[in-house]
Parts: structure tokens; sequence; C-alpha cells
């Protein structure tokens, strides 16, 4: 099969090399990649939410799949976009349709979702510009820490945790009335704060049957002991111990079986996967939020622990036979400690050349750029998250250690990671 994956960070990396591993891989192409990805396929230079160029792309190239990785694309719709082309219906999307999308582009929708289906979550309110007096009474009234997020996409920036009842009325005010996130802020989900440990937990569904394909844990703030700004995920671990048996029981009956038959009776097309992020609140389990993708850097994680082929899981997910695949994972643990730019998720330079890339690795280290490119025969950063090193070991902190002795060996002026990857669980 010819594969056109899309998305250019270390989530997309880790795909490249998964996809590649498989016997029904012919040609692989990654639109636009990175530095890393075209070890395994041919990077092509077009945008993700350009659907025409995409559609071009397949057409010339003969793909026979889409794998789609980052949600704008998913949200805009690019499943539908890409079904309605007379040539291109025969296609196997590995990616929802737009309304189902929603699910991740819009926070009510998927709020709305889990209360028709009895999906543990926080209890919650909506407002806009119209409720918006009524909004600030709610709030005023509201327990503290009080929880307000932009509706639409944000690019990972839309949730802010006010502690006070002036920094919520602040944030409540800039995000309706400033238009902080432009339409994306026009609505205000508010919700009560959910105490417990967050675990992502990742499913692959036709939209009727599903495969739990893993889980993991992301470390999502920038300083050691989880302090500071919130960034995109500065590190996983998986498999995660608080994680057992009967807490991943729970969280099928309660949250994915309900989520996969809300799809079904909604009839939601859905092709793809599901990142349901957890909170464990003292063994129960509640859904902070659903992404209709791989998450970054839980994919770092998460393919390395899934032994099978992914291109035949994608296969059966379109055929409608995921429920005749069995999910086999890998015994050893996975942990994977990003490398970013100085200032990142504040202001950074881009353009730094990065050294030690050539330099041989461990069999059981796995190195994965995310905001890299060639410029001028070298390899630069291109982003604030420059690259994960993922590294599998007989425990997670033989898994930690592996990972940052490679990043020992790698280096580029500002280059920061934290050290604390999985500190809780020594
Ligand atoms: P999101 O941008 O939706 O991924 O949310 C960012 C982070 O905010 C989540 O990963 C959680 O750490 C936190 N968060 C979101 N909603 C809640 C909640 N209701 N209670 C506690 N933490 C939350
Ligand atoms: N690491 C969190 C995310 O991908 O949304």
């Amino acid at each position: 099969m010819n594969i056109l994956l899309l998305g250019s960070g270390g989530r997309e990396h880790a795909l490249a090399w998964k996809l590649r591993q498989s016997k029904l891989c012919s040609n692989l192409f990654i639109a636009p990649g990175n530095a890393g990805s075209s070890e395994y396929g041919t990077n092509v230079a077009i945008g993700i939410n350009d659907f025409e160029a995409v559609a071009e792309c397949c057409l010339l190239n003969q793909i026979d799949m889409v794998v789609v990785g980052p949600e704008e694309p998913l949200v805009n719709g690019i499943y539908d976009f890409l079904k309605a082309h007379t040539q291109l219906a025969n296609l196997v999307i590995a990616g929802p349709s737009g309304k189902a999308a929603q699910l991740e582009g819009s926070k009510a929708f998927s709020k709305h979702f889990m209360q028709r289906h009895g999906i543990p979550t926080a209890r919650y309110a909506e407002f806009t510009r119209d409720t918006f007096e009524g909004g600030k009474q709610y709030l005023d009234k509201h327990t503290l820490p009080i929880v307000l997020k932009a509706d639409g996409l944000a690019a990972g920036k839309g949730v802010v945790i006010a502690t006070t009842h002036e920094e919520a009325l602040q944030t409540f005010e800039s995000m309706i009335i400033d238009k902080q996130f432009g339409a994306a802020s026009a609505k205000v989900v508010v919700e009560e704060f959910l105490q417990g440990i967050e675990l992502s937990l990742f499913v692959l569904t036709d939209g009727k049957d599903y495969k739990i394909i893993g889980h993991a844990k992301d470390y999502k703030r920038i300083g050691e002991g989880d302090t500071g700004l919130n960034t995109g995920g500065m590190g996983c671990v998986s498999p995660v111990p608080f994680a057992d048996a009967a807490f991943l029981k729970k969280v099928e009956e309660k949250v994915v079986i309900p989520t996969i038959k809300g799809l079904q009776s909604e009839g939601l097309v859905y092709f793809g996967f599901i990142f349901i992020g957890l909170m464990n609140n003292n063994g129960e389990p509640q859904v902070i939020e659903y992404n209709c993708r791989m998450g970054d850097p839980e994919t770092e994680v998460v393919l390395p622990r899934l032994k099978n082929d992914l291109v035949e899981l994608f296969v059966a997910m379109h055929n409608g036979t995921l429920k005749n695949t069995v999910i086999d994972f890998e015994e050893r643990a996975v942990a994977t400690i990003m490398a970013v730019s100085g200032g990142y998720p504040g202001e950074y330079i881009k353009g730094m050349a990065i050294e030690g890339l050539d330099e041989q690795l461990p069999e059981d280290v796995l190195l994965f750029h995310a905001g890299t490119i060639h410029k001028n025969g070298k390899v630069v950063t291109n982003g604030g998250r420059v690259l994960a090193v993922s590294a599998y070991g007989e425990n997670l902190k033989d898994a930690v250690e592996k990972s940052k002795s490679a990043l020992g060996r790698i280096n580029f002026e500002g280059m920061y990671f934290r050290n604390d990857i999985g500190f809780e669980f020594e």
C-alpha cells in the first residue's frame, strides 16, 4: 500500500517509524514531515490544511491510505473532503469525520456528548457573550479552583485553572469579551476542578468496535516537580503503575464502551484514534477531554509498546474486522523525554544546529525528531519541542535512565529537558 501521513511532529516521526515496519507498506509519504521522517519515507512540502493539495498528492502517488496526525485538519473536515472526492472514495483514512472530530474541536460538544451517554466527567456550565452577566454570577458562587476552557481549538492554550475568583473573572472576560482565542473562545465552558492523577488512554475504533492500543502518563509542565507553564508535553511513561487491570477495566466499562456506543447511536462516522484524557480520582475514572488523534509525546511511548502491525490495524478498522484482532503489547516499559528550545513554551529561537545526531544509539533507544529541519546540509531546530528520545527498559526507572543517557550525547544551544520524568513512580 502507498501511505500518506500528515503532520510534522514527534508523533508523526514515531508514526512513520511504525508504518514503515509494516509488510503492507510499499511507499510512505509524509506531509510536510521533519528532518527525521525522511529517514522512513518521502517528505512532501504541502500544508496539512491544504486539502486540495492533499487530494492531488493522493492521486499523483496512488495513495491507498491516509493517516492524519494532528487535530486541525480533522476538525476542518479532511475525512469528509477526501471521501467526497470521486477518485478517492476507497481510501483508507485513519481519522474521524469532521462532525465526530468535534469531540475535540468543541469542548461544549464533548461535554454534551458525555452527558447524553452517562460518561463520568466534571460538572460544567457554558456561556457566551449573551449570557456573560449570568456567567459572572455563576463564577462568583463557584468553589475554587475554577477551570475555564475556550470551546474551540486553541493550540493547547485554551484551558485556565483559576485559583482565585478575580483570576476566573479576568480570564472569563478576556476569553469572551476580548476574544483572546478569536472564535474559539466565543463560548466558554466553566467546570469543576477534578482531583487525582491523569492518564492518557488510546483507542482505535471504526465507530462500532474498538481496541485499546495503549496508555501513558504525560508530563505537561515545563519545570521539574510539575511546576511552571503548561507545554505540549515534556515526556511520557508507559505502562503507568496506577493503571492496573482493575482501573483499566473500570475505564473500559464506564468510559470506553459508552463512548463507542454513543458514536454509533448518534451516527457519528469515526475511523481512527480516540485519545481519552482521564483523571483517576481515588480509583474512579473521570473524563477530562477527548482528542480525535494520538497524543504527542504519548505516541512516542505507546507505539514502541504496540507489537501489532499498525497498517494491518488500520485495514481492519476500515474493513470492520477490528474485533477479530488481538492487541499484543511489549512487556518492557518505555519512557520518552522531550528536548526543547530554551525559552519554550514562551519565546525561543529557531535554527540552532543539533549536534550528536550521528552517534550510534543503543538498539533499545529510539530518537524521534519533532521541531527539526534540514538547512544547508545540517539538521537545525525548527520548533519549541525539538526531539524526543524514547527508551525501553526493564522498568520505568531503567527506561528513563537510558533516555537521559542518550540525551546526554545530543546538544543544541539552549537545549533543555526535564530530568525527573516518571519521578513519582521510582
Ligand atoms: P487540555 O488543554 O484540554 O488538554 O487541558 C489541559 C490540562 O488542564 C489537562 O491536561 C489537565 O491537566 C487540566 N485540566 C483540564 N480540565 C480539568 C479539570 N476539570 N480538573 C482538573 N484539571 C483539568
Ligand atoms: N500530550 C498531549 C496532547 O497531545 O494533547
